[in-house]
């Protein structure tokens, strides 16, 4: 300990002192005496601090089972002043770009996203080293029209700054789009977890969300035929979550180690790069038809919920097994459930296909328009919790990803809901260096022993190191945490945080131990895993049993459509299948099929010309455990129709010269009032006469926004206008692409003669329509009547029952 003079030293060992203390590679046998100059006073001080710690007063703590599970608060002292723990002693001397000295314990990296934001209004243009840009028109050159000069520093760094602006894209899920928003929490969970956004009713937590496509690459289109990427980070107080979820709860594969096979299989071919976001081809069907496992996957993916309408209409899932842990450290498992207040809706293929011609930003652009008009999309999160002793009971295995726990069997409960409010101010910046990873999880959540989360807790930082140019993209604004961030590492490409003082270990003594491990009260531990089963067994690459029961749940999810979901997965395999040019591989995925359903496979086959039916694949597990669930009507899009209102839906009303005019504003009001987007599509944009002396303007036309883009069509009155509509191809052909998507189209008046003309009425004969056909038909003049009618029609989103296959028109 140092020793406390009274009387100052004499003016030689005062020298000496000061000198020592001036030293930065050696020091005194004795340090003390020296409290007259800050070299000195800190030299004390830090003397001090390191004798307050004679030994490692946590190492006993290190060793033993109960220890590990609850680690005690690491050993600190508080400094003597904070002289002791700076870096400099020069810390003092601020300046507007260096600022003054650190604030005491904090972080500026995680303040909020002001500190990074930037708005150029009213300012002048300037280099990245803040120099007045005189001409940002010219290069510098010799004379008028000589060669252009190296010394043009500003031409070189724009042009160089512009050819670094691309970065890698995701390896998987490539294309996506982003939004801010917040959680809320219905009630305290804290029965079932500590975790920080579950602990009290009505406690907000903010969000950042992704969604995306797995396939394509960034540029690619947003229908593709695709599994979705629902991924949400959330800010707490207790660092970062990241609930990195898709639309569908189950996965192709059972193993990481089978993934990078997965995508080599789904992705374009290698030897010449197609086809371009679409499972439809050789070597997915080859891949997929050899591993059994994904029939339960494919269904779903064949299934509308490959090809959702919007990200505001899909369901989000955590897909894997995880684990809540309460303040006592028992633990529950949980599966994640999001589900979109405006219901489960989807495309139909055809409509797919020419929405990503015509628009293939449909989903991001639908995200943001829905966002920028105040129509937040909004989900229930939901959990299934089930204990180990109900999970042994289970016919699968809870560690399996290509099994779902049947709502049935374990109900959802809603605990909270999400709003996504705020789109970002800058796409790269935010939506494509955001950076989302299982690995991500709080004090009171934890994984489950799922072999496929394994593999994903470890790759996602891993790719991003490449993907984001080194190890501190924590510090990228949209990534880091708002929870202090306090740690001993350093360095790396880019690193932005800048460490007061000279420690960047632990054990430390020189900065008071500082930061100290958190103990198992504050810091995240690890749930520990029951060991019986693995004590009797030696490492292994092999999988449980029960995962290899690869159709029952398959089978379950087929069972549980409607017929026409029925319809439409069968149509789904149909077309992937035959774009395959290998018919053994068609064969092989027929035989697979049989054992999930042969109903499905028979349709397949057919659609096919696949005679005789080829036998089915051999099974794994000759005798699978009888299922708990055989119908889960909770599978079906159906069984969600969401809240009623058109908010966020596209409605067209066709507008051309001539056109009754009142009627069309009155419906579009109605329309607006109900929260959709109702758009006057003419032949061309702009204003036109109508035949009730006013004028309408056309916001689109129908060469820049064909009707498979909407949800619905308003057909006008007025014999001039709708004579007009009737010389124009699209008039028809946006009839027909609404007509055979099955929405909701309403005539008034003389347009019945524009049916007509696009082969409607034989085409009704010869549907099997049956209650509410969705086609609409009303004099002008009541129009205002029949506007509830339309819209609680199209509320209902499609009209199925007048689907055919082929279709007719
Ligand atoms: C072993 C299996 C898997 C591996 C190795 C894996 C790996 C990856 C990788 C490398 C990325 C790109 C990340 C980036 O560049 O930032 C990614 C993105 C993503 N993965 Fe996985 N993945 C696996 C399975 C899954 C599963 C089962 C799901 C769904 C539960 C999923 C959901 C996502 C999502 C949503 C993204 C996009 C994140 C974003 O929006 O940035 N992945 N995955």
């Amino acid at each position: 300990m140092p020793k406390s003079t009274k009387t100052p030293p004499k003016p030689a060992k005062r020298a000496a002192a000061k000198s020592a203390a001036r030293n930065t590679d050696s020091g005194p046998s004795e340090v003390g005496a020296a409290l007259f100059d800050p070299n000195s006073k800190k030299m004390a001080q830090v003397q001090k601090m390191a004798a307050a710690m004679p030994h490692n007063l946590s190492k006993s703590s290190e060793h033993g089972f109960a220890n590990g599970t609850n680690p005690p608060r690491g050993a600190s002292v508080d400094p003597p002043s904070r002289l002791a723990t700076g870096s400099t002693l020069s810390e003092e001397n601020g300046s507007t770009k260096t600022g003054s000295v650190a604030s005491a314990g904090a972080n500026a990296t995680i303040e909020s996203l002001d500190r990074v934001r930037v708005d150029s209004a009213g300012r002048m243009l300037t280099t990245n080293q803040g120099v007045a840009v005189a001409d940002n028109q010219n290069s510098l050159k010799d004379g008028l029209r000589g060669p252009v000069l190296l010394e043009d520093f500003i031409l070189r760094e724009k042009i160089t700054h512009f050819d670094h602006e691309r970065i890698p894209e995701r390896i998987v899920h490539a294309r996506g789009s982003g939004a801010h928003g917040y959680f809320e929490c219905y009630e305290a969970l804290t029965d079932i977890t500590r975790a920080a956004p579950f602990q009290a009713a009505g406690k907000v937590t903010p969000v950042f969300v992704r969604f995306s496509t797995v396939q394509g690459e960034r540029g690619s289109k947003d229908t593709a035929r695709d599994v979705r990427g629902f991924a949400v980070k959330f800010y707490t107080e207790e660092g970062n979550w990241d609930l990195v979820g898709n639309n569908i709860p189950v996965f192709f594969i059972q193993d990481a180690m089978k993934f990078p096979d997965l995508v080599h299989a789904v992705k374009p071919e290698p030897h010449h790069q197609m086809p371009q976001a679409a499972s439809a081809h050789d070597t997915f069907w080859d891949f997929v038809s050899l591993m059994p496992e994904s029939t339960h996957m494919l269904m779903w993916v064949m299934s509308d919920r490959g090809i959702p309408r919007s990200y505001a209409t899909m369901q989000g899932f955590g897909v894997h097994t995880f684990r809540m842990v309460n303040e006592a450290g028992d633990s529950v498992f949980v599966k994640f459930h999001w589900t979109p207040k405006a219901g489960t809706h989807s495309l139909v293929w055809d409509e797919a296909v020419k929405i990503s011609g015509a628009d293939p930003d449909y989903h991001r652009r639908d995200l943001w328009e829905r966002i920028e008009s105040g129509n937040y999309p909004e989900y229930e999160l939901g959990l299934q919790v089930f204990t180990e002793e109900q999970a042994e009971e289970f016919s699968f295995d809870i560690l399996d990803a290509t099994k779902i726990v049947p709502e049935e069997l374990v109900p959802v409960r809603p605990v909270g809901r999400m709003v996504l409010d705020r789109n970002p101010d800058n796409f790269f910046a935010e939506t494509e260096q955001v950076a989302f990873c299982t690995a991500h999880i709080l004090p009171g959540l934890d994984f489950s022993n799922d072999p496929l989360l394994a593999g994903r807790i470890h790759s996602y930082v891993d790719t991003q190191i490449s993907r984001l140019g080194g190890p501190n993209f924590h510090e990228i604004p949209i990534n880091s945490p708002i929870a202090p961030v306090h740690n001993n590492q350093r360095d790396g490409l880019h690193r932005q945080a800048i460490h007061r003082g000279r420690v960047s270990y632990e054990p430390n003594s020189l900065a008071g131990g500082c930061p100290f491990q958190a103990g198992a009260t504050q810091g995240f531990v690890s749930v520990p895993a029951r060991q019986t089963a693995r004590d009797e067994q030696g490492k292994v690459r092999a999988k449980p049993e029960k995962f290899a029961d690869h159709y029952t749940q398959a089978r379950l999810f087929y069972e549980s459509q409607s017929p026409v979901e029925q319809d439409h997965i069968a149509n789904a395999f149909r077309f992937e299948l035959s774009k395959v040019t290998v018919p053994a591989i068609r064969e092989r995925t027929v035989a697979m099929l049989r054992n999930a359903s042969e109903a499905l496979a028979k349709k397949v086959a057919m659609g096919l010309s696949i005679d005789p039916l080829p036998d089915p694949l051999p099974l794994a597990l000759a005798e699978p455990a009888p299922p708990e669930v055989t119908r889960s009507p909770a599978l079906s899009l159906l069984a969600r129709p969401g809240d009623g209102t058109l908010k966020g839906r596209k409605v067209a009303l066709l507008v051309a010269p001539g056109v009754h005019g009142a009627s069309i504003s009155a419906l579009q009001a109605a329309l607006v009032e109900q929260g959709a987007v109702a758009r006057l599509v003419g032949p061309r944009i702009g204003r036109m006469p109508t035949a009730d002396g006013d004028t309408l303007d056309a916001d689109a036309s129908m060469e820049n926004e064909p009707g498979f883009l909407f949800d619905a069509l308003v057909l006008p009155d007025g014999a001039e206008g709708v004579a007009a509509l009737a010389q124009d191809g699209h008039t028809m052909e946006f009839i027909k692409d609404q007509f055979r998507h099955c929405k909701t189209i309403l005539t008034l008046g003389a347009s019945r003669s524009l049916l007509a003309k696009a082969g409607l009425p034989a085409a009704m004969d010869k549907s099997h329509a049956q209650g509410g056909t969705g086609l609409l038909f009303a004099d002008a003049t009541a129009a205002k009547e029949v506007a509830a009618e339309f819209i609680a029609s199209v509320a209902r989103h499609r009209h199925f029952g007048r689907e055919m296959d082929p279709p007719l028109l």
